[in-house]
């Protein structure tokens, strides 16, 4: 399939922390598959990341190595197109564009904006009109496919409405796309509080697997994992959240199912050893990759990506002002 025919892509990431185990089983494993078979458009999204406050003067490096973590772990410049978001002025651009066909009530119900301004006490107006970034993201590539976990279902919904909503007041400009979610893997959940999601934003840096962890990091974290008291090894989530959480790890890494990988243990230190070792096996190339990148060719790498993006970005962009009746 040429660039032409193979639908297009578009995911974002943002850049803050080193990638997890969580990251990389439930979006961008996906992301490295579908490019076989997909026109793939990859984003860091730094100004999303500041909606909320960073610590200062830590942006640029986050950025760097989240690009370096991405390229070792397969994503492929010469395949896919990786890039930062704020070096393509476009995406807020048409944020603003968004933004003006959005409806206040409609931003005002998002549920990711709801929990985050709960719990924050300073809310950003910027934290409020996320979404409208987002869907300049997805609509400055023409993008066809979305591929993200479940957690974003809604933002992408809210990007159809909005394309679509654009497009009945200003006629044909942008592309509509759909959601992907992906099939397995997508639930790794936090070692050390395994009723929860994998994700930075917890409290427990032992109960998070990073991909750059050393072998023996691994070993600690995933030995000191909480299981459960009756010693029993059945793969069931809900019940045994704990022990059907390294299930699902060994068999990942080992390209089997939880179910069938249960059958060949009956007590759980075996199965924390044996689940770091695959873990270890799995990461190696994408440590050896990781130690090669150094941090020059890296930002090389993503500015010979921002011109990419911003050759397609353009072509959109001058399509949106025409429709929207600027003077040219
Ligand atoms: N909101 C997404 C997240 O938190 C990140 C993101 C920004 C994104 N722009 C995007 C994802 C465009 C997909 C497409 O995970």
């Amino acid at each position: 399939m040429n660039e032409a025919t193979r639908p297009r892509a578009f995911s974002g990431i943002q850049p803050s922390g080193a990638l997890h185990l969580g990251n990389y089983l439930g979006a961008i494993r996906n992301w490295v598959r579908m490019q076989a078979t997909t026109d793939g458009v990859y984003c860091i999204v730094d100004l999303h990341a500041l909606s909320v406050p960073q610590p200062p003067g830590t942006i640029r490096q986050a950025t760097i190595d989240l690009a370096a973590d991405l390229l070792a772990i397969g994503i492929d410049p010469e395949e896919s197109i990786l890039f930062v978001q704020s070096q393509v002025p476009e995406h807020t651009e048409l944020a603003w564009h968004l933004q003006c066909v959005a409806a206040f009530g409609e931003l005002r119900r998002m549920t990711q904006f709801k929990d985050k301004s709960e719990r924050a006490d300073f809310v950003s107006a910027g934290l409020f009109t996320y979404p409208t970034l987002q869907a300049a993201d997805i609509a400055l590539y023409d993008t066809d496919v979305v591929p993200v976990g479940d957690d974003q279902r809604q933002h992408v919904e809210f990007t159809r409405d909005i394309v679509t909503r654009f497009n009945n007041r200003f006629g044909d400009v942008l592309v509509v796309p759909e959601h992907r979610i992906p099939t397995a893997g997508d639930r790794i959940m936090d070692l050390q509080a395994p009723e929860s999601k994998m994700s930075k934003s917890t409290d427990s840096p032992q109960g998070i697997v990073y991909l750059t962890d050393p072998p023996a990091d691994i070993e600690k974290k995933l030995k000191r994992a909480v299981t459960d008291n009756d010693a029993e090894v059945a793969f069931d989530p809900t019940g045994k959240p704990g022990v059907s959480n390294l299930l699902t790890i060994l068999a990942v890494a080992t390209d089997s199912d939880p179910d069938t990988v249960a059958k060949g243990y009956s007590q759980y230190g075996p199965l924390k050893t044996d689940a770091a070792e695959a873990l270890i096996e799995m990461l190696r190339p994408f440590q050896e990759r990781r130690a090669e990148l150094d941090e020059p060719t890296t930002i090389e790498l993503l500015h010979a990506g921002a011109d990419k993006a911003r050759e397609r970005a353009t072509v959109v962009m001058d399509r949106v002002r025409a429709a929207v009746n600027l003077l040219a």
